[in-house]
């Protein structure tokens, strides 16, 4: 370990994120009686630019009526470069009361985006003296929101969690693909020829940023979560997805439909088997320390003291799952 250390920021359950947009007041109960772990009303890209004023009227009602139980419960606001977001915070802030958990900023390109919200949130917190302070999760969805990931994490103390937005990231990138996550047929690679022909191999041509912001999300102790994906009526889709968010080091993904819900919450809680194997390994290595053993065998395969930090990460996880439930 380098003598530098980052503690995790903030600990939170964030399996599963479900939107809704807040134009949308009918879907609220739907998402507050679902199983998600964090639910984010949205004030931005879901929302009609007429629709704006009314959207924010009803989170803020339902800030102020509904009953979110356990669940952390966010907003995202418009973003920096228009003339609603300033009225999102101010007026969420100021009307809605202290349910409010989180606050999503989107398109986040430099250091002084952060901050921006930062310097306003902590006027408004100071004002209204309010108790609980607001944790920011931030959309890497940008070229420049990627090339500075590393300096914007620094922007500001509430930073909790990156996410990784699919759409507007290949938007800005200009990716030759439509997609809201999931695979294309133009990024794969063909085989030399074999008995069966020349065989394509499909890659996923997400994997670069999304393993880069775990680095660096990681590198800060921030939450990394994994974006959305388009298509839910393709539940096995977004299981394979998921699945390799998570070995990339995402601990939740988003879902834009009730139906991805359950899915999430099951992708990103460890398996029984693995979770067994975890503890295994951690009593075996005890005694082996025990035994001045560094160095030990569990099936036949090596286990030493990274394999026991390996399985205290998943360990912690499945506690704080434990915890909610
Ligand atoms: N939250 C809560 N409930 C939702 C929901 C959501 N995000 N999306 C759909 N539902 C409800 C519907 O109201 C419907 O309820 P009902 O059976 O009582 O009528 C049920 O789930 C099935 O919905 P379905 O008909 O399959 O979908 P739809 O056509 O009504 O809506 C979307 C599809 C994509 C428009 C809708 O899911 C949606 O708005 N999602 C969120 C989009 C968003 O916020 N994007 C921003 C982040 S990328
Ligand atoms: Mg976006």
């Amino acid at each position: 370990m380098s003598f530098t250390h980052t503690p995790l920021k903030r600990t939170r359950l964030n399996r599963s994120e479900l939107f809704i947009p807040g134009s949308k007041p009918d879907l609220f109960p739907k998402a507050v009686n679902s199983k998600a772990d964090v639910i984010c009303i949205d004030l931005e890209d879901a929302v009609a630019p007429q629709d704006k004023d009314e959207a924010k009227k009803n989170l803020i009602q339902a800030l102020k009526e509904l009953d979110f139980g356990k669940k952390t419960v966010s907003m995202r606001i418009n973003g920096l470069d228009t003339n609603f977001c300033y009225r999102d915070v101010v007026d969420v802030m100021e009307n809605g009361g202290e349910r409010l958990d989180l606050m999503m900023i989107p398109k986040v390109g430099v250091p002084a985006d952060v901050y921006a919200i930062d310097m306003l949130v902590t006027q408004i917190e100071s004002r209204t003296k309010r108790d609980k302070k607001i944790g920011f999760e931030l959309i890497v969805e940008t070229a420049m929101g990627m090339a500075n990931l590393d300096s914007i994490c620094s922007g500001s103390g509430r930073i909790e969690s990156l996410h990784f937005g699919y759409a507007d990231y290949a938007a800005s990138v200009r990716m030759r693909t439509t997609n809201v996550g999931g695979p294309n047929p133009d990024y794969a690679i063909l085989t030399h020829e074999s008995p069966e022909g020349r065989l394509t191999h499909w890659n996923d041509l997400w994997h670069n940023p999304i393993s880069q912001m775990a680095i660096l999300g990681r590198k800060h102790g921030l939450r990394v979560i994994d974006g959305p994906f388009g298509d839910f009526s393709d539940p096995d889709g977004y299981n394979a997805q998921g699945k390799r968010t998570a070995i990339l080091g995402c601990e939740g993904k988003w879902a834009i439909h009730p139906n991805q819900v359950e899915l999430a919450n099951d992708l990103f809680t460890p398996k029984e088997s693995t979770i067994e194997r975890a503890r295994k390994i951690v009593t075996l290595m005890k005694e082996a320390q025990d035994h001045h053993d560094g160095a030990v065998t569990l099936d036949g395969k090596l286990i030493d003291a990274a394999s026991v930090r390996q399985a205290e990460q998943l360990i912690d996880q499945q506690d704080l799952i434990d915890s909610m439930s």
